[in-house]
């Protein structure tokens, strides 16, 4: 009997044998989501938990169900790392790869778990119990080492810790267990904060201060929307997801549009290495947000809104639920909301499953419609045809946050705060070579020196400013300000001290890009592959002085020829070592022996990309000889 076909004992035998699928299951979890295709994500992912796999026969039922094809189901369940094709573990043990995790002592919490599991990262035990993988970072580099076990997520591991955590899932306890034996009493915060420290290091008057509750959504309702947007104008609030696009313009734009539905959508995506400033005002300030997103919604006339949370993030999960279903109680969300005639909005949570280019916004849109999360060609911009072609508000969680506090507080209360063209403060994930790595919630326009001084970072040789996609600078550069006309940052900011190789660094920045560039447009998908091995060409001692020229005209190539934000972005770890630490790259490259520029080994480059793109290129298997 092929995949999926009926055993006849009410259980589809599938491929999927860990878990049978019982009858009716499939049906009764898309009825759930209303047998909408754009809710293909929620289905797919609770077909994952509950069974460990999407399998093809589980495909075709939701295709039938939800009256799309199985080719479209399937385009999504394979896009999504933390869904599976194949069969995981009832238990699934993520290790977060980040480099700082690597630096942190990832190798010996890998091997206690592949030790006392009995298996290698990348397999599942013969009986179907675990699996055990890696996973880019996970947003908890402030306590490295860290892995998430199914919701569960594990920090500060070390080989000892990994050594107790896989014996007792190998006994059969839960994951809960692990952190508590009391975890079903717990509430949603006592959860959240058990598993995961909050590392505020420093508070700042805005967000981490003391903040009353709703003052800023009072004072929404008793003034038009014009005079919001207004506000939010003259304070000068540009956006803090790491484009720094003035959010005043934005809530604008999206008034401006006639149409009968639009939609505002809260960015918890927070995907870039680094980052987990997002972690902590989802754990510390939810109401805040929530607020935020009711101002904006009100501002630009929007009914309906959307918070994503990125899949790592699923722990925070029931704390966000619990706050809204609170506002709801509370006249906060919904109908009428503070008895306002026609002011009525409410918010759902689109969980991510695994995905970093689904931050990029297009992509989260897509995401959020049920699709692959592939950017959108730009214009039109989402302000004008978003979330299912309507006008849609797109702001990250800190950005939120500060809008609720400037309708409370007032535009000029934030914008003499910072910096000329930098307004406000900022929230600093900080995190690497340093005594107190967390958050810092300063005023735009301190001096990295400043701010290493303040993390105990003293001995940093070079600071990652803005993770990956934004530039390593070395200490003759480290006067330089924290703004974003100088060095604009997301708000990560990793330190790495003289003992660590920076080409290895940018060999695994390289590798993040490349394992999540979309693989849409060639420039991003094949020629990232091609600058990794360049990379790696160098770290070898192979390369020629000439190779130098290669790697910034083809990062060149990319970002001038690259759809999305991603590939705009992803040369950055190499052309801004080029620039701040030359040496590195002369000290590893030795002159041709005759001359003549040795080349990259053009095909095996190739058949990487290849295998990312999971697809034959015509044009790679032509033979140009003819
Ligand atoms: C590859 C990529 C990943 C991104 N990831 C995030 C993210 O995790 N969170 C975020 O708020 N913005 C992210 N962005 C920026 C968003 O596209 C968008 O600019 C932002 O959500 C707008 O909100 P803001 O104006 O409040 O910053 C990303 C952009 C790119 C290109
Ligand atoms: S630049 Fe990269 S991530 Fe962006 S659309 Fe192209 S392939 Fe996808």
């Amino acid at each position: 009997m092929d995949n999926g076909q009926q055993a006849g004992n009410g259980v589809s035998k599938t491929a999927c044998s860990v878990t049978p699928v019982p009858d009716g299951a499939v049906a009764e979890i898309c009825e759930r989501f209303g047998n909408d295709k754009h809710r293909m994500l929620d289905i797919l992912r609770e077909v994952q938990d509950r069974f460990q796999c999407i399998a093809p026969a589980t495909m075709d039922q939701i295709a039938e169900e939800t009256g799309l094809t199985r080719i479209e189901v399937e385009g999504v369940a394979s896009f999504y790392s933390f869904l599976s094709l194949k069969p995981k573990g009832r238990i699934t043990i993520r290790l977060c790869d980040d480099i700082v995790d690597r630096y942190a002592g990832l190798e010996a919490v890998t091997a206690a778990f592949e030790n006392v599991l009995g298996i290698k990262i990348g397999e599942t035990s013969a009986d179907g119990a675990v699996s055990l993988e890696y996973t880019p970072c996970i947003g908890m580099c402030d306590q490295a080492p860290a892995a998430m076990i199914n919701d569960i997520v594990l920090t500060n591991l070390t080989a000892q810790s990994a050594r107790e955590a896989a014996g007792a899932i190998k006994a059969g306890k839960r994951p809960e267990d692990l952190v508590s034996a009391r975890f079903a009493t717990l509430s949603p915060h006592d959860r959240a904060v058990r598993m995961v420290d909050n590392n505020i290091r420093h508070a700042g008057a805005v967000l981490l201060g003391p903040v009353p509750e709703d003052a800023g959504l009072s004072k929404a309702v008793s003034i038009t929307s014009s005079q919001i947007i207004s506000m939010i104008e003259e304070s000068g609030l540009r956006g803090c997801g790491g484009a720094g696009f003035t959010t005043g313009r934005k809530w604008r734009f999206a008034a401006a549009e006639r149409t009968e539905r639009s939609f505002v959508i809260c960015n918890a995506d927070e995907g870039e290495p680094g980052t987990f400033k997002d972690r902590v005002l989802l754990t510390e300030r939810p109401h805040l947000l929530i607020e935020g997103m009711t101002i904006s919604a009100r501002a630009v006339g929007a009914k309906e809104g959307i918070l994503y949370l990125r899949g790592e993030y699923v722990y925070l999960r029931e704390l966000l639920e619990q706050v809204l279903e609170e506002r709801r109680r509370r006249g906060l969300l919904g109908k009428a909301i503070l008895g306002t005639k026609r002011f009525d909005f409410d918010i759902r949570i689109q969980m991510g499953a695994g995905a970093y280019i689904c931050g990029e916004e297009g992509a989260l849109i897509s995401s959020c419609e049920g699709l692959p999360g592939e950017p959108k060609t730009r214009p039109p911009f989402p302000v004008n045809r978003g979330y299912l072609g309507y006008p849609t508000v797109v702001n990250n969680v800190e950005t939120f946050c500060h809008a609720a506090r400037i309708l409370d507080q007032g535009a000029k209360w934030f914008h003499d705060m910072g910096t000329e063209g930098s307004h406000g403060t900022k929230l600093f994930s900080v995190c690497g070579d340093c005594l107190n790595p967390g958050i810092y919630e300063l005023p735009y326009g301190h001096s990295v020196s400043e701010l290493l001084e303040m993390v105990g970072g003293q001995d940093a040789a070079a600071v990652q400013v803005g993770g990956p996609s934004g530039a390593m600078i070395a200490r003759d550069s480290f006067h330089r300000k924290l703004t974003f006309d100088d060095l604009a940052t997301g708000g990560a900011i990793i330190v790495f001290n003289g003992q660590r190789n920076i080409l290895e660094i940018v060999d695994y920045y390289m590798s993040f890009f490349v394992h999540e560039s979309c693989g849409y447009c060639t420039p991003c998908r094949v020629g990232n592959v091609f600058l990794q091995k360049a990379i790696e060409k160098f770290r070898k001692g192979l390369a020629n002085p000439e190779d130098i020229d290669y790697l910034k005209d083809l990062s060149g190539t990319i970002i001038e020829t690259s759809r999305c934000g991603l590939g705009m972005t992803s040369p950055n770890p190499v052309l801004s070592t080029l620039a701040n630490f030359p040496l590195v790259y002369s000290a590893m490259t030795q002159p041709s022996k005759d001359g003549i520029r040795a080349t990259f080994d053009i095909q095996s480059a190739i058949d990487g990309a290849r295998k990312i793109a999971k697809r034959r290129s015509y044009i790679f298997d032509r033979d140009f000889t003819q």
